[in-house]
This record gives C-alpha cells, sequence and structure tokens, in this order.
C-alpha cells in the first residue's frame, strides 16, 4: 500500500460476525483503500469464539469484499491505530441507543491520541436491532438465525453451542 493510501480500522469483538458487521464492512471498502477487521483480544465479556476462531468466521464472510484485512489486537485500540498508520476507526451506529457509548468511545479514543479519526457508519436498517449476543441468544434456544449471520457462521456457532 502506498503512502497516500487511506486505511481504516474497524474493530469490535465480532462475537460472532453478524450480517451487520458485513454490511458496515462493505459500506467501509468503497471509501477506503483497505479496511482492517481488528478482532480486540481483550474484552471484557468474556466471548463464545477465541480470537482465532472468530477471525476465520469473518475471514470466510468477507472473501468477496476487495481490499479487507483481518487482524487480532491486544491493548489500546488508539496504539493499535497508530502502528497500522489507520486514517480512521469505523465504528457502526445502528440506533440512538448507540449513540452514547459510542460516542463516548469515540471521544476517549481522541482524547488519548488526536489524530484518531472515528467514522460512523449506518448499516441497512433491516440489521438495526441485530447484534451478536442476541443472535447467539437466539441460536442457544433453537431459533432460525438464517437471516442473521452467514451460513458458515451459523455452522460453527450451532456446533459452537451444542458442545458448550
Ligand atoms: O464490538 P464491541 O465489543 O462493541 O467493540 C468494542 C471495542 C473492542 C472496539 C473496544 O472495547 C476497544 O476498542 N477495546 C480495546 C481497548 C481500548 O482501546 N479501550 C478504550 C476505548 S474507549
Amino acid at each position: 500500500m502506498s503512502d497516500n493510501c487511506k486505511i481504516a480500522i474497524y474493530p469490535g469483538s465480532f462475537d460472532p460476525i453478524t450480517y451487520g458487521h458485513i454490511d458496515i464492512i462493505k459500506r467501509a471498502s468503497i471509501i477506503f483503500d483497505e479496511v482492517i477487521v481488528a478482532v480486540a483480544k481483550n474484552i471484557l465479556k468474556e466471548p463464545l469464539f477465541s480470537v482465532e476462531e472468530r477471525m476465520v468466521l469473518i475471514e470466510n464472510s468477507i472473501r468477496e469484499i476487495p481490499h479487507i484485512k483481518v487482524e487480532s489486537f491486544d491493548g489500546l485500540l488508539v496504539d493499535y491505530a497508530s502502528r497500522k498508520h489507520a486514517n480512521a476507526v469505523i465504528r457502526g451506529l445502528r440506533a440512538v441507543s448507540d449513540f452514547e457509548y459510542e460516542l463516548q468511545m469515540a471521544l476517549m479514543n481522541r482524547k488519548l491520541n488526536e489524530s484518531v479519526i472515528t467514522v460512523f457508519l449506518m448499516p441497512h436498517e433491516k440489521y438495526s436491532y441485530l447484534n451478536s449476543s442476541i443472535v447467539k441468544e437466539v441460536a442457544r434456544f433453537g431459533g432460525n438465525v438464517d437471516s442473521f449471520v452467514p451460513p458458515f457462521v451459523q455452522e460453527k456457532l450451532l456446533v459452537k453451542l451444542r458442545h458448550s
């Protein structure tokens, strides 16, 4: 990648990736030359999938989207963003209820490193109620998650829940 390439980091837990995340990745890939989907290692909540498993699920879900890399990171997001020479951090905003937490995070990240710019993208409204936790809960109790996650993710989710 040349120096004037615009790089964005899309960080998150992705436990697991949903169609809502994929929608955001597609939108970010239109704006930026390279999008790094970055799986956070040190999340407070206990994840269902390991970091490596989450990365495989993402890789399988974004094959047809160009210029996407999948990585993981530890520590502060702003430090990782600087190491990657990223121009922006992408976050999805589904509804007003997301706003308070996202604003707090964006402003904290800006306080920690003035040069980190957060860009909010809105997924299609059909994904506005979707998040990984709710998908896991529906799957855990036998509900159909076809329209929330790609088939590969669904398959791994059902296997994981059967063994957990
Ligand atoms: O998908 P999530 O769980 O909403 O993602 C949150 C995430 C991983 C982006 C956030 O917790 C994060 O950036 N963690 C890394 C540690 C960090 O930099 N914390 C300060 C941000 S305010």
